[in-house]
């Protein structure tokens, strides 16, 4: 990887409310009036007890969702005043990883990886990026293999290779080590401090994991959808 000097979104949350409408009829507040920044190039964790908000905040984040109240900035932009096909090209500026990988099990690692262009184009310039991206994340050599084939933490590397495919300079993962042993952990960490470091990415890292937080520039702390502590 080569070292850029682009900087990754600087991320703006203000009191943002959404609440989950249940067919039983009671609502569910997910998040309560809350107030964060994700600063422009930082990894930031956040952290919480299951069912605290990590995900709906981080759903908000990526413009996969909209809040019931308050704004969003990123950068100087508004997610919140924006049409929803302006959200939707602001969603593709957005790197999600998940905890469940979210891989085609009969489609290869390159095939995996060039999933985010294969409705529009898929000539031989994204074969070759998409090659590129998994030697970067470290398996260069497996293009060819399924998911079947690769372990847990390669998985993991294929499906961060895929966020990579739109050039993020936001990248959002939810428990992207939560079916991992910790060393496997640790290095997928490692790999997003790297992606941090060179090609000038903001990372939200949702994570029940507090080793993991305490790695991270930044720890916002979520309880019944509020922020309870923000450490810089
Ligand atoms: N689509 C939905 N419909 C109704 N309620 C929802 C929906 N999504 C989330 N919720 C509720 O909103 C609250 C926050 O959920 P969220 O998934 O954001 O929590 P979380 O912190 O990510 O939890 P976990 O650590 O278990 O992943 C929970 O009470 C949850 O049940
Ligand atoms: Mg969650």
């Amino acid at each position: 990887m080569t070292h850029t000097e682009r900087t990754g979104r600087g991320l703006r949350v203000e009191g943002c409310s959404r609440t989950y409408a249940t067919p039983g009829g009671v609502a569910i507040r997910a998040l309560d009036e809350v107030s964060v920044e994700f600063p422009s190039g930082s990894v930031s964790a956040l952290c919480g007890p299951s069912g605290s908000g990590k995900s709906t905040l981080l759903h908000l984040l990526g413009g996969m969702d909209r809040p019931d109240a308050g704004a969003i900035w990123a950068d100087a932009e508004e997610l919140t005043a924006m049409s929803s096909s302006e959200l939707v090209g602001y969603r593709r500026t957005v790197g999600f990883v998940f905890q469940s990988f979210a891989l085609l099990p009969a489609l290869t690692a390159r095939d995996n990886v060039m999933l985010p262009v294969l409705p529009y184009r898929s000539g031989k310039q994204d074969l070759v990026r998409a090659a590129e991206l998994l030697a970067d994340v470290g398996l260069g050599g497996r293009e060819d293999a399924v998911p079947s084939q690769l372990s847990g933490g390669q998985r993991q590397r294929v499906a961060i290779a895929r966020a990579l495919m739109g050039d993020p300079r936001l990248l959002v993962a939810d428990e992207p080590t939560g079916n991992l042993d910790s060393a496997t952990g640790g290095e997928i960490v490692d790999l997003l401090f790297e992606l941090r470091d060179t090609r000038g990415i903001t990372v939200v890292i949702g994570t029940h994991d507090e080793s993991l937080a305490a790695r991270c520039d930044a720890t916002v702390r979520l309880r019944d959808g509020r922020v309870v502590r923000a450490v810089a």
